[in-house]
């Protein structure tokens, strides 16, 4: 286990706070802050580097494809000014890059325990009632709607037909949330996932229930 040289660790929260505020796609400073601290459970739970993961952790979001320019490199910035040592700034840096889902046909890449602990936090942030949360906070922000009965679900068999994909929020259940109960690397995070996962489901199961209720198929007969 490395220390944090400086308070490290407490400088790179100021700097992702304030980076993230204002974000209302749930990936604003609160999901940091629940990714960080699950992160660090899990870390210890399997003797991780708690250094390595705590920066990373930190860091995870703040280069997203999804909202940076293709080659952003924020968290290589910050820790090169931070004047953190190379190697530890090289293993930050191949944890943050192999965390993010790519799709239902994208290998999972997470080979070190430290990514594979980072990338278990933020999958597990991504379902029970916090991941639903975050869904539809997400489809809001971008204007999808909240399901549509004519687009049933659809995976994605590579990472570029998943970043296309504009479907309806139910339908992100299908192309991402269901899949993580199984790719998830650790044993401690598969026993949190348990319940989580199962309450998704109960979820889908109640919606589709008020959906359906009197049309049958959920479309009615004159609304085509
Ligand atoms: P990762 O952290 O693995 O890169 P993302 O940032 O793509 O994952 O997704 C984090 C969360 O953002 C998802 O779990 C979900 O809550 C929300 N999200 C991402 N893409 C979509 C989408 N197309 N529709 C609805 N929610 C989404
Ligand atoms: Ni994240």
């Amino acid at each position: 286990m490395t220390a944090a040289p400086d308070n490290l660790t407490q400088r790179t929260i100021d700097f992702v706070k304030s980076s993230s505020l204002g974000e209302v796609s749930g990936h604003d400073w609160w999901h940091i802050y629940r990714v960080y601290n699950m992160a660090l459970y899990l870390a210890r739970k399997e003797n991780a580097d708690v250094f390595i993961v705590e920066l990373a952790a930190l860091l995870h979001d703040i280069d997203d494809w999804k909202f940076n320019a293709p080659g952003s490199c924020r968290a290589h910035e910050w820790l090169t000014q931070c004047r953190l040592e190379k190697n530890k700034i090289r293993k930050i840096i191949d944890v943050i890059e192999t965390v993010s889902y790519k799709g239902a046909g994208e290998p999972n890449k997470a080979a070190t325990i430290e990514a594979q602990v980072v990338q278990d936090a933020d999958r597990l942030d991504a379902i029970g009632a916090i991941g639903i949360a975050r869904t539809f906070a997400y489809g809001g922000c971008y204007g999808r709607e909240i399901y549509n009965p004519y687009c049933p679900p659809v995976l994605h068999e590579n990472f570029e037909a998943y970043k296309k994909n504009q479907s309806h929020t139910i339908n992100h259940f299908y192309e991402k949330l269901l899949l993580l109960k199984n790719m998830l690397n650790t044993a401690t995070a598969k026993v949190l996932a348990v319940e989580r996962h199962a309450f998704l489901e109960k979820f889908l199961a109640e919606f589709f229930a008020e959906w359906n209720f009197n049309t049958g198929s959920g479309t009615s007969e004159i609304i085509k």
